[in-house]
């Protein structure tokens, strides 16, 4: 199978699952709903979920049985774009190549829907059909540090960082503390939990997480590089939304060319991490190439 199958499948799966996982648009109160699944079905390019599939894969778990752990994942990357467009914080119409959530369904929905996500999200890790098939211990610790990365310590750290360094020259650490947190820390813990879930032995989580890490912080490097150089209507997103509200980022800090070299020599760093496995980690390596190669 291709890479580009390889994603098609997995965000075929992914979609199906939210789209029978989450309440339906009919369901009371229904404003809330029809806003929830407004965002969390509205295209992406779901590489949490993928990513958390493969990892279990590649050291011989279950696709099917991580799952429901995996749409976790992406409600909950759903709901910090949701609340990252907000007027409050990046103050974005476009995402996805729709409007944002909030333009459609107002602020005070938008953030109950980012709110509902995120708690639904908690609802589907500690399911106890997951429990059938993982078992119940391993399944709690991969709730837990899914919790740790997401919080304060995690994406909400990242980004409160982002939102004060606004209009501000910051120093490379606040730059990458930035970058690691608001974005490397889901991708990480996506990749860990997944390993988790599919049986890992300590080593093999040890050198996944460096991987997840790694490419992590590659794919908001590129993120950045993106909201420079992308053709909106493919990236789907406002281009040029980072010059305008002053926000610290890798090309701003180190231009365009040494931007793209450090997330090139990221991505090899974290290709290197999978050097002791075979090829069931193929769409790990696949999958770490197209977050520099990406145009969208
Ligand atoms: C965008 O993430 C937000 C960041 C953390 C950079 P993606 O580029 O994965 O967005 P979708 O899910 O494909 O829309
Ligand atoms: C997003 O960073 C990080 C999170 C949503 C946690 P950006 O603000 O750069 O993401 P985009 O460019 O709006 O997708
Ligand atoms: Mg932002
Ligand atoms: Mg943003
Ligand atoms: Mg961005």
């Amino acid at each position: 199978m291709s890479i580009k199958e390889y994603f098609a499948e997995g965000k075929r799966v992914v979609d199906q699952a939210i789209d029978e996982l989450l309440p339906g648009e009919k369901e009371f109160p229904e404003s809330i709903h029809r806003s929830m699944r407004y965002s969390a079905l509205a295209g992406g390019k779901r590489l949490r979920p993928i990513l958390l599939m493969a990892a279990a894969e590649a050291v011989g778990g279950d696709r099917q049985k991580v799952l429901p752990f995996a749409v976790a994942a992406e409600l909950i990357h759903a709901y910090t774009l949701i609340h990252d467009d907000l007027p409050a914080l990046d103050d974005d119409d476009l995402r996805r190549g729709k409007p944002t959530n909030h333009k459609v369904f107002g602020e005070a929905i938008a953030i109950l829907a980012g709110d509902a996500l995120l708690t639904k999200a908690f609802h589907l890790m500690t399911h106890s059909g997951l429990m059938h098939s993982v078992p119940a211990d391993v399944v709690l610790k991969a709730a837990n540090e899914m919790a740790h990365a997401v919080g304060s310590a995690g994406t909400i750290g990242g980004q409160v960082v982002d939102i004060e360094s606004e209009g501000k020259t910051i120093d490379p650490e606040t730059l990458e503390y930035i970058h690691v947190y608001k974005t490397g820390f889901l991708i990480r813990i996506c990749v860990r939990t997944g390993a988790m879930l599919g049986g890992a032995k300590p080593e093999s989580l040890a050198a996944l997480s460096r991987y997840g890490a790694h490419i992590g912080l590659a794919f908001q490097i590129v993120d950045d590089i993106l909201d420079i150089v992308a053709d909106e209507k493919e990236l789907g997103k406002d281009v040029g939304s980072d010059l305008e509200r002053g926000k610290a980022t890798y090309p701003a800090l180190y231009g365009l060319e040494e931007s793209r070299k450090k997330a090139q020599l990221l991505v090899e760093e974290s290709i290197s991490c999978l050097e002791s496995f075979d090829e069931r980690a193929d769409p790990l390596r696949d999958i770490a190439q197209f977050f520099v190669q990406r145009t969208y």
